[in-house]
């Protein structure tokens, strides 16, 4: 069974039948497979620069697939402009290097208006996470092939939706921490303010992510070089805490994949991890040894968890697959009349604390999607919501009520435009969500595939539907022409495909 990583409040079954409808457009050009020298290779990097340069969105990771990447790692020439330094926590941060722009970032600069700069959010030139300060050209690299983030990532950077008090990620945030000082008092280590701009080594490496996992792919992952990527999962700090000699901790954080568009997918989104370590002193009383512990313990607080969020539901345990625990489950809870996936988890592969010098310990490990949770408990329908700061949507939260309905201000009409092109082997459709989402911002409801077909020529063609509505106006008929003819234009210019 294909899991996305928490995220989608879709079944599974739903998000693995749109994944076999647009595998092929997924897939790397063949031509770029097949070239060995490294030359050529650079040249694949440059056209999947250019494609993924396309600003915006994306979807899934499959830590939960065995799928493979579809074209061999590729040797990225090396430019990293950073240098890693440890914080207090013992976390390596990032460190930009020296910036000539002084304006302090201003949420201000980040609101989600209409693009002016090449069709993108206005940006602020630096900001600060978690003490680390980082300026645009840090992150957004338009002439390094190595680098794919695009503006629009980059003004989600800092955003910290987590982090607000009153908004409905920050109150389920606070509603967990909640639970493990009640169940685990004084146990648990909270972090929610670690940098998302990791190497690949902590975000993939460390957590034994295969070296061919789909999940590296450019297509899916935000690169800032061929060194260091934006996060795509909080997983990513596990490994430097444990090294760090945490024992009890929950990370929590916003994380980055490419992904299609849709009401649940949006390419920043945010995960809590959880983190119990055990020593044999923990389990040297029962019958059972550390791996089984862990696993009885895992269940057991999770299960509690989930009661703490939904009430007295129906539960059950899924065996699964993740590159970094073994066993692997994901809790489903019986919620609204259907099986919704709450998280992913494990105990923690013996390789992962071996390599992080813990030899004689056992931990288990979750990750859940704290708005796929958000949308239930709230009923929030749209995930473009969480970032909007119209206040006929903020005024409905505050601090400590979990699962207040959010009343919907009204119901904008949508407005459907198609397009049909020729692809081309290198197309997908990520690149193209990207450059959708990079001009039409949160006003892109969704972009489905709805014909695809073949020619006697071997030529491929792909109607896509994209629904635009905004969540707080009405939309009039010249702005979207407007708008649809901009993205006609840069598909056909960025990702090379002939308009039909
Ligand atoms: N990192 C996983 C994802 O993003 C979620 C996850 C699953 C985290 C299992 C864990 C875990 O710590 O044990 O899909």
């Amino acid at each position: 069974m294909v899991r996305d990583g928490s995220r989608s409040v879709k079944t599974p079954s739903d998000r693995t039948e749109k994944r076999e409808k647009t595998k092929t457009s997924r897939c790397l050009p063949i031509y770029l497979r097949k070239k060995k020298k490294v030359e050529e290779r650079f040249i694949t990097m440059l056209i999947q620069r250019a494609l993924s340069r396309a600003r915006v969105p994306s979807t899934s990771r499959y830590f939960s697939s065995l799928s493979s990447i579809q074209m061999q790692t590729i040797n990225l020439p090396k430019s990293p402009p950073f240098s890693f330094s440890s914080n207090n926590h013992g976390c390596n941060f990032l460190k930009s290097k020296p910036s000539s722009v002084s304006s302090p970032y201003s949420t201000a600069a980040f609101s989600l208006g209409k693009s002016n700069r090449k069709g993108v959010v206005p940006l602020a030139a630096l900001l600060q996470i978690g003490g680390v300060q980082i300026a645009t050209d840090d992150v957004v690299k338009e002439n390094d092939p190595t680098n794919n983030v695009p503006d629009s990532i980059f003004a989600k950077l800092g955003m910290q939706l987590h982090r607000r008090e009153n908004h409905p990620l920050g109150i389920l945030k606070k509603t967990i921490y909640d639970y493990f000082d009640i169940n685990f008092p004084g146990k648990f280590e909270k972090f929610d303010d670690l940098c998302p701009i990791v190497t690949v080594k902590q975000n993939f490496d460390d957590v034994l992510v295969p070296p061919d996992h789909v999940s590296r792919s450019y297509n899916d992952t935000y690169y800032v070089n061929s060194d260091t990527v934006l996060r795509c999962h909080t997983s990513a700090h596990q490994a430097e805490l444990f090294r760090n000699g945490h024992t009890h901790f929950l990370v929590t954080g916003d994380v980055y994949r490419r992904d299609s568009i849709d009401g649940t997918h949006y390419p920043v989104f945010h995960q809590m991890e959880g983190v119990r370590v055990f020593s044999p002193e923990d389990w040297s009383g029962s019958d059972m040894d550390g791996t089984a512990y862990a696993a009885a313990d895992l269940k057991r607080s999770l299960e509690g968890l989930a009661k703490h969020l939904f009430g007295a539901v129906e539960m059950r345990w899924v065996d699964t697959y993740f590159p970094f625990t073994n066993p692997s489950y994901e809790l489903e809870i019986f919620f609204q009349g259907k099986w919704l996936e709450v998280l992913g988890c494990g105990v923690t592969e013996q390789a992962i604390l071996h390599a992080s010098g813990r030899t004689d310990i056992v931990a288990w490990a979750f990750g859940l999607g704290l708005e796929r949770l958000a949308m239930v408990l709230f009923d929030i329908p749209d995930i473009r919501l969480f970032w909007s700061s119209d206040e006929r949507f903020t005024s409905q939260f505050s601090e400590g009520k979990l699962g207040v309905k959010f009343k919907p201000f009204s119901k904008f009409p949508p407005c459907y435009k198609d397009m049909s092109f020729w692809i081309n082997d290198g197309f997908t459709e990520n690149n193209l969500c990207e450059i959708v989402r990079g001009i039409a911002g949160d006003l892109v409801e969704e972009v489905t595939l709805i014909d695809n077909f073949t020619n006697k020529k071997g030529m491929t063609s792909h109607c896509y539907r994209i629904t635009y509505r905004s969540m707080e106006r009405s939309l009039t008929d010249d702005e979207i022409n407007e708008l649809q003819e901009q993205v006609r234009e840069a598909v056909q210019n960025k990702l090379n495909v002939v308009l039909r």
